[in-house]
């Protein structure tokens, strides 16, 4: 029997009929960094379309957000108050912990999900407390448990530690589930390499190490069978779901956990691959096309959600690239 599998790529309808692996925006989150003051959005540099938004623009807005299908949003604080050990990010005042009140109450449906790290905090700009040069994995954890607790506090819906200390899922779930927050969600940076394409994301978090880098806690980039280790440590610690970060250079990593975990997967596309495809796409080295095909492609690596600063953009993708 001849095969013919071109036959079902004869037009759009047929293709858009077969297709293996859609774009959803209920799948889709949007990062976005908060600064403090009034009335302000300004561009941020190395993040071209990408704005320091303070509380107050960023709640004018939510319903340009919505609009465009965005539904959840992961925040960041690109803070100018530090401390020695960044405990100023548990502030009650602070700015994260301000977005959330008023995000929620401006739209309860907005899902809002927290960034917990200690680097946009902490003057050194790294995510752990040392001492004597060497981590103290315990004294952190406590302060990443105050900053998770802070965001419960304000309402979040979900934190997001990104911090990669061990055992900070249990400590930071033990925290919240004694203090009354059992319903507040982790997703957990579980697989988080130690890459060079965070390198836009310094600049807007105000978050660069002052010294050294950050290959003691964040995974070697040539291991993927520690990034099976990491993830299991996540899941039996009560993470309830799992990320992968970077996304478009660890595919192998984000179908291996998919093959895994029996949570949902999240991969973020961060800074360093929006910034390449932003400035191709303007150099006009390729069409837009490649900004869907890299977000197709961590859908069917097996992540479900996606944390992307193209998150405005994926409507329009979805109409040019799926629809029938
Ligand atoms: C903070 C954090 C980083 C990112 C998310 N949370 C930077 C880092 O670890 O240096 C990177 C996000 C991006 O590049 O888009 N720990």
């Amino acid at each position: 029997m001849k095969q013919m599998p071109t036959r079902l790529r004869n037009n759009r309808t047929i293709r858009s009929m077969v297709k293996e692996n859609r774009l959803n925006m209920a799948e889709i989150i949007y990062p976005v960094f908060l600064v403090e003051g009034h009335n302000i959005k300004t561009p941020i540099s190395s993040l071209k379309n990408q704005y320091h938004y303070s509380v107050d623009a960023l709640i004018k807005e939510l319903p340009f957000f919505k609009a465009k299908g965005v539904c959840s949003l992961l925040l960041f604080a690109s803070t100018n108050i530090k401390s020695p050990d960044g405990s100023s990010g548990a502030a009650s005042d602070g700015i994260v912990q301000e977005a959330i009140r008023q995000i929620k109450a401006a739209d309860d449906q907005m899902y809002i999900i927290a960034d917990v790290c200690l680097c946009q905090s902490k003057q050194d700009g790294h995510c752990c407390i040392y001492h004597n040069n060497q981590i103290d994995n315990a004294k952190t954890l406590e302060v990443l448990s105050q900053i998770a607790l802070s965001y419960a506090k304000a309402g979040v819906d979900m934190v997001a530690p990104s911090d990669m200390m061990d055992g900070r899922v249990a400590a930071i779930r033990e925290t919240l589930d004694k203090s009354g927050y059992d319903h507040v969600a982790i997703m957990a940076y579980s697989a988080k390499y130690a890459s060079a394409f965070y390198g836009p994301f310094r600049e807007a978090a105000h978050s660069s190490p002052a010294f050294g880098d950050r290959k003691s806690y964040q995974m070697d980039p040539a291991n993927r069978i520690e990034a099976k280790r990491e993830v299991g440590l996540d899941l039996n610690e009560g993470a309830d779901i799992v990320m992968v970060k970077p996304a478009l250079a660890y595919l192998d990593v984000i179908m291996q956990t998919r093959q895994d975990a029996t949570v949902p997967v999240a991969a973020y596309q961060v800074s360093g691959e929006y910034a390449m495809l932003v400035n191709a796409v303007d150099q006009k080295i390729f069409s837009r096309r490649a900004i869907y095909e890299s977000l197709v492609a961590i859908k069917r690596a097996g992540a479900s959600l996606i944390i992307t600063y193209f998150a405005l953009e994926i409507m329009n993708l979805i109409e040019s690239e799926e629809n029938c």
